[in-house]
């Protein structure tokens, strides 16, 4: 099979080397898509981009650009040639969930594996899940640069700004860390497990998303004093037409499973009504594991094993009918006054179990942009 490449970054460098190492000898790549002319120096580079998507002798683009423009134009033009797109790029899927259509009607496949999880074959095992099941939950640590950084947080004495510029050092961190540090890249990830295991189309945007941009010392603090961690998890879960879903911190005991994730290391979970629960734990951003994934499709591409990623999936809004215990740091705590259940400072408080839709709605009529909260497991 013929491929090309669009970008060649920390994920496309990944790709090539993972390729040209296993001398995978049906592969072959043809092109790849550099930024600047400097970097041009294999004749396989080019700064042109339609020099890939006008090339009939390529089958397969993988797109490792990241970030929604121009990979999307790229994406849509590839798919519309009939050409196969492999892509990581959960920012642009997530926002343009309609491109899964175009693959369908132009009859070639769009393969996201390495979107969610990085390394982790997540996606894949929904799929083989929903089979002979139906599943009820879904939840994970997606995001290798915050449990990266909270890691650190939790272990040494480092500021957040040293532990984020080592995240993006070993790169693990978006172009822009706030897609990161602001949960972000987490509702991509979360919207896309959504689509693969409920065949949902939810708007990324009425996920309710808080992040650890505004994480402090005192926040750390409560949570070690109370024996626990912190991890910035995503929850989904669907029954009777009622779909639950949000990004945000978790207290954690230490002796639970998804404390003990840490680093880059990413964890998904899903529950199902044979399975039960099922665990998958693996290195969820960086080169090699992100382009380990991503040459997973290439090979079920090559071998024609793509059959069962076809999806009758609908539109759905979020319901977010749930109930919690929450840790809140905002500067109007008077305003939750109904809620508040413990003082722990003047501006720091933690929930009686409540309606997280009447938390949400006092966050939306009481804005603060330092204000922080995480869900107390209890
Ligand atoms: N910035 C992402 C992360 C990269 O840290 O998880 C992998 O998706």
């Amino acid at each position: 099979m013929k491929i090309a490449i669009l970008g060649h970054g920390v994920v496309g460098s990944g790709v090539r080397q993972i390729i040209e190492a296993k001398k995978k000898e049906e592969i072959e790549i043809i092109s790849i898509l550099v930024k600047d002319q400097n970097e041009v120096n294999d004749e396989r580079f080019t700064t042109d981009a339609q020099d890939i998507l006008n090339n009939p002798e390529i089958e397969t683009v993988i797109e490792c650009m990241g970030g929604d423009e121009p990979a999307h134009s790229y994406v849509k033009t590839a798919l519309e040639k009939g050409k196969n797109v492999i892509s990581a790029n959960k920012k642009m899927l997530s926002n343009r969930l309609d491109l899964f259509e175009t693959a369908e009607k132009n009859n070639v496949k769009l393969l996201i594996e390495a979107s969610c999880g990085g390394g982790i074959p997540w996606l894949i095992n929904l799929r083989r899940i929903r089979r002979n099941d139906d599943i009820k939950e879904i939840s994970g640590i997606l995001n290798g640069t915050t449990n990266y950084l909270l890691s650190r947080l939790f272990s040494e004495d480092i500021s957040f700004e040293e532990a984020l510029k080592n995240a993006q050092k070993l790169g693990y961190a978006e172009r822009d860390p706030s897609d990161d540090i602001c949960g972000y890249d987490v509702r991509y990830k979360l919207d896309l497990s959504i689509y693969e295991a409920f065949d949902l189309l939810v708007d990324n945007k009425e996920i309710p998303t808080y992040g650890i941009s505004a994480i402090n010392d005192k926040d750390i603090a409560y949570a070690k004093k109370n024996g626990c961690t912190i991890k910035l998890v995503a929850r989904a879960s669907y029954e009777n037409d009622k779909l639950n879903a949000i990004v945000m911190p978790v207290m954690l005991k230490k002796d639970t499973v998804f404390a003990n994730i840490s680093s880059n290391y990413n964890i998904v979970e899903c529950v199902s009504d044979y399975l039960g629960k099922a665990d998958f734990i693996g290195q969820g951003a960086g080169s090699f594991p992100t382009g380990h994934a991503i040459v997973q499709d290439l090979i079920d591409l090559c071998e024609g094993k793509t059959e069962d990623t076809k999806h009758k999936a609908v539109k759905k809004n979020v319901d977010n009918d749930f109930d919690g215990i929450f840790y809140i740091r905002h500067n109007k705590t008077d305003v939750f006054e109904e809620y508040t259940d413990e003082r722990i400072a003047e501006d720091s408080f933690i929930t009686c179990k409540c309606a997280f839709r009447n938390i949400e709605r006092l966050f939306k009529e009481n804005e603060d942009e330092k204000m922080f909260i995480m869900e107390v497991e209890g």
